[in-house]
């Protein structure tokens, strides 16, 4: 099932607090502000929330646990895990919908090391349910989303620094679908390849995006559009090539029809891309310093079939060939920073200039399945989980 979530106009127009005319995601006395309305995940449906009443907090609660690393069999349902107690600076959130990333795979084999047992699962959107005393900003009820770590159970901790308020309008399900992969595309696009907003549309520079029917691929595709790139998707079937067509990719090339590099060169009249978002990794690498133009950026974001092993740096110098290896958290470190990128993607959601389509909401407890299909190639856009 495909269900496409999207936030239409008339739907945010519905809103009373309409969120562009203010920044909606600076914290600020939030004990005095009103708990107002959300609209229904299902499009063209407004129904406001009724005014939350708390349930006392459980001592134990469900979500996957991760003991040693491994297959998606190291993805232990379990339901009597401790609730974590708040630190001060936290608050405790019910997650009504958690975002699968490809980084929840390289944390549950082992590629990236975590304490364990381990509760991995990095983005949700729910309901604040509890807040330590020293926090000020939030209050019992508020909607809000997330980045941080132990997203995969029915409660998590968070740091209420690295928890943003949703506007109105912004149902759950869409936040949680598009924070992780939707930042990821808005400052790769900005900060690794230093691609402006202001390009004329015929005059923009050429991009290759890898895997442009997945979760990052889709959002680059529609981003990079936007602002007047020419964009080449590569997707691993015929109806994934679709896809990256409707979104905004020009050119589309089936990444198993094997020649990618004679096809790109042809594409681009011989003189290559200026800039290649790859997540795929070590399986397109060595392509990648064939496709990019002279002078031309790889950008390199992830281990979809496996690490890029060490490189041999003489090999840019054949191109002046610019090499980034950087991740979405790093481009988050302040508050200001994580703000300012979520204020703009909260607005090209609720525009509609953005769109997310969810590939399947799993029940949690059969996350495995979500992993088994994400890495098996089998998804494109974004997959949920339902505690
Ligand atoms: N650096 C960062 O901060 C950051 C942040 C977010 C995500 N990422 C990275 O971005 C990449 C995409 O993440 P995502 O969550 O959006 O996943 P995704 O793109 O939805 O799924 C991965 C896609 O990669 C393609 N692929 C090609 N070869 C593959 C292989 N051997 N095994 C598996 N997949 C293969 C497949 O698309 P086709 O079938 O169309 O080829 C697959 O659907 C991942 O590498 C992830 O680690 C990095």
């Amino acid at each position: 099932m495909s269900l496409r979530v999207v936030p239409t106009i008339s739907r945010f127009r519905a809103c009373r607090n309409n969120p562009i005319s203010r920044p909606h995601l600076k914290i600020a006395s939030a004990r005095t502000s009103s708990y107002t309305v959300a609209l229904h995940p299902t499009p063209h449906r407004a129904a406001p929330h009724p005014t939350p009443t708390m349930a006392p907090i459980p001592k134990t609660m469900s979500g996957i646990v991760i003991d040693e690393p491994g297959g998606v069999e190291a993805l232990k349902w379990k339901t009597d895990i401790p609730v974590p107690e708040l630190k001060e600076g936290d608050v405790l959130i019910k997650n009504e919908f958690i975002g699968v990333n490809y980084i929840d795979t390289y944390f549950r084999t082992g590629l990236y090391k975590a304490p364990l047992p381990l509760i991995t699962g990095r983005e949700a959107a729910g309901t604040v349910v509890a807040a330590h005393p020293s926090v000020t900003d939030f209050k019992e009820g508020d909607r809000v989303t997330y980045l941080d770590h132990h997203a995969y159970a029915q409660l998590t901790a968070v740091a209420a620094s690295k928890v943003l308020r949703l506007p109105d309008g912004l149902a759950s399900d869409l936040a949680a679908a598009s924070m992780l992969q939707g930042l990821t595309a808005l400052t790769l696009i900005r900060e690794a390849a230093g691609i402006g907003s202001n390009l004329g549309v015929s005059e923009g520079p050429w991009a290759l995006v890898h895997a442009a029917a997945g979760g990052v691929g889709s959002q680059l595709v529609q981003m990079l559009a936007a602002r007047g790139v020419k964009v080449i998707g590569t997707a691993g079937s015929a109806d994934k090539c679709e896809l990256a067509r409707k979104l905004g990719a020009k050119w589309v090339v089936n990444s198993r029809d094997g020649d990618l590099v004679g096809r790109v060169k042809e594409i681009t009249s011989g003189n290559g891309v200026d800039v290649i978002f790859d997540g795929v990794g070590k399986a397109t690498f060595d392509s990648d310093l064939e496709m990019v133009a002279r002078k031309g950026t790889v950008v390199m974001f992830g281990n979809a079939s496996g690490p890029v092993p060490p490189v041999d740096l003489l090999k840019l110098g054949a191109k002046n060939i610019k090499l980034m290896r950087p991740t979405l958290f790093n481009y988050l470190v302040t508050r200001e920073e994580l703000e300012t990128n979520t204020n703009e993607l909260f607005d090209l959601l609720l525009s509609g200039k953005v769109t997310v389509d969810v590939h399947k909401v799993y029940p949690l407890k059969e996350v495995g399945q979500a992993h088994s299909d994400l890495e098996g190639r089998k998804t494109t856009g974004k997959l949920l989980l339902k505690p």
